[in-house]
């Protein structure tokens, strides 16, 4: 049995993806070696292994191991001390039946095995690449990843689509979920905190999907936004002073804008003595207070009982004496309820909202309180968002792959029925640029901020007037 490695180009090719380049078999040495040195780069390896996984050799390889070991027992120890002795029992078989393989693809062939017995299979390299922000499996053949903002296809591929179930279940089942043919779609949570969205067939026509939003390791904060002109210097003062001073904040924007990115480096700013209580529906959030009380929904369990919603939640927030309720996203009839709270005295509260525009957002949280209670006219329950909301924060991920603070907005009353809105900072894009490429400039209108009179209660009118006046 012969069995050659083949590679394909380093760079991702849309049109032709899994394309192998014939010419350049045996190079998966130095793909392992260049993986091992710079984990970072393990994507760039990985060209080698998507042929491998689907090779006779690698089906033979995985029976046997799979046949001789108790897989069951295995797990329960941890991956380097399986190791060894799946290596082994590769290097036997090998031997014994002459395969064709060097040392450099038995390594790989281990570590896939490794894979798939403790991680996620084939994506596990992808999880491991700090670059790789989010990953989306569409079926068997088609693994995504989001880097620097953009979407790339990677070489990446799973041996079939039950390989594929399999790991979807596997990642639900370890925190007690269930995802089959009776429940096919079920949000779940890595080990290391990513959240996973799972969608099995027949829902997902071409193959079971799987998406993964990576618990990002790095810190990114306010500070190192402005650095990376993600927004400017005085936007990331202004929102400092509007999380210092209690203001009840919405930041809005589409999906994977960086929302809540943007609400965890707000939520620095927390006094260390308040009591902090969020509320979401996988815990994303990374509050650095001593006090904080994380909650967590729950879907219906398979009797279609038990489960626990965000407004559950946050009726209960209510009786837990909380200083400050931070929902991670309100997208239905919590809304009214945390306009409540945020009408009574638990100001300082954070959500997140998806919508295009901040008077977009102001009107979804119209329609979604109207859903909560059909009976409230719509007039107060503008009221009620006028004197709730001080601020929203609009963020977007522009064509560049750039995620930009693109509006900071103030609720400035009501006139007549309408609710009134102002802009302190504005994103001008230039319109000359084109392609890939976005210019323009965070302007600042200048203008006395409706919450100055906050700030001026926490000391903070002058540093407010400072960053506005520049
Ligand atoms: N300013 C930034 N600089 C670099 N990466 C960022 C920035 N903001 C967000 N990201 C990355 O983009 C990804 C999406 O961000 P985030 O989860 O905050 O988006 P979201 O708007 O909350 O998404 P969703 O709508 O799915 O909840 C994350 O992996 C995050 O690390
Ligand atoms: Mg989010």
């Amino acid at each position: 049995m012969t069995f050659g490695l083949k590679r394909s180009s380093g760079a991702l090719d849309a049109q032709d993806p899994g394309l192998p380049d014939e010419s350049d078999a045996g190079t998966a040495q130095g793909a392992a070696r260049d993986a091992a040195a710079k984990p970072r780069e393990a994507a760039a390896a990985l060209p080698s292994t998507e042929h491998m996984i689907r090779s006779e050799a690698f089906r033979v390889i995985r029976a046997s191991v799979f046949s001789s070991m108790n897989v069951s027992a295995a797990v329960l120890k941890t991956r380097d001390e399986v190791r060894d002795g799946v290596a082994q029992i590769v290097a036997d078989l090998v031997e014994r039946e002459r395969m064709n393989l060097t040392l450099a693809e038995q390594v790989l062939m281990v570590d896939e095995l490794l894979n798939d017995m403790f991680g996620v299979g084939p994506i596990e390299p992808l999880l491991a690449d700090d670059t790789v922000t989010d990953i989306l499996v569409n079926g068997p053949d088609h693994v995504y990843v989001e880097r620097h903002g953009r979407l790339e296809l990677t070489p990446v591929k799973f041996r079939d689509n039950a390989h594929v179930v399999n790991i979807a279940q596997r990642i639900a089942s370890a925190i007690g979920r269930r995802v089959d043919e009776s429940s096919p779609m079920v949000d779940a949570r890595l080990a290391d905190g990513s959240r996973v969205n799972v969608v099995l067939p027949p829902l997902a026509v071409h193959g079971a999907c799987i998406a993964i939003r990576k618990f990002s390791r790095r810190n990114i904060t306010l500070a190192r936004m402005a650095q990376q002109a993600n927004m400017s210097n005085e936007m990331a003062r202004v929102l400092k002073i509007a999380a210092t001073s209690r203001l009840n904040i919405l930041i809005s924007g589409g999906t994977g804008s960086g929302k809540t990115t943007l609400l965890n480096a707000m939520s620095h700013f927390i006094d260390e003595r308040e009591r902090v209580i969020t509320i979401e529906d996988a815990a994303e959030l990374q509050l650095q207070q001593p006090h904080v009380v994380s909650l967590e929904t729950r879907p219906d369990n398979s009797e279609g009982t038990g489960g626990v919603t965000q407004r559950e939640l946050v009726r209960n927030a209510l009786r837990m004496r909380p200083d400050r309720i931070i929902l991670g996203e309100t997208r239905g009839a919590e809304a009214f309820d945390v306009l409540q709270a945020m009408n009574t005295g638990h100001d300082g509260s954070m959500t997140t909202i998806h919508a295009n525009s901040p008077r977009d957002a102001i009107s979804r949280l119209e329609s979604m309180v109207m859903m909560a209670n059909g009976n409230l006219p719509l007039v107060s329950i503008r009221r009620q968002i006028a004197s709730a909301v001080h601020m929203i924060v609009q963020v977007e991920r522009m064509r560049d792959g750039v995620r930009r603070v693109t509006r900071i907005s103030e609720i400035a009353g009501m006139e007549g029925d309408v609710i009134t809105t102002q802009d302190l900072f504005v994103f001008r894009y230039d319109t000359t640029t084109y392609n890939d490429e976005v210019k323009g400039v965070f302007e600042c209108l200048s203008i006395r901020p409706v919450c100055a009179g906050r700030a001026a209660y926490y000391g903070l009118e002058e540093a407010l007037m400072e960053a506005i006046r520049q």
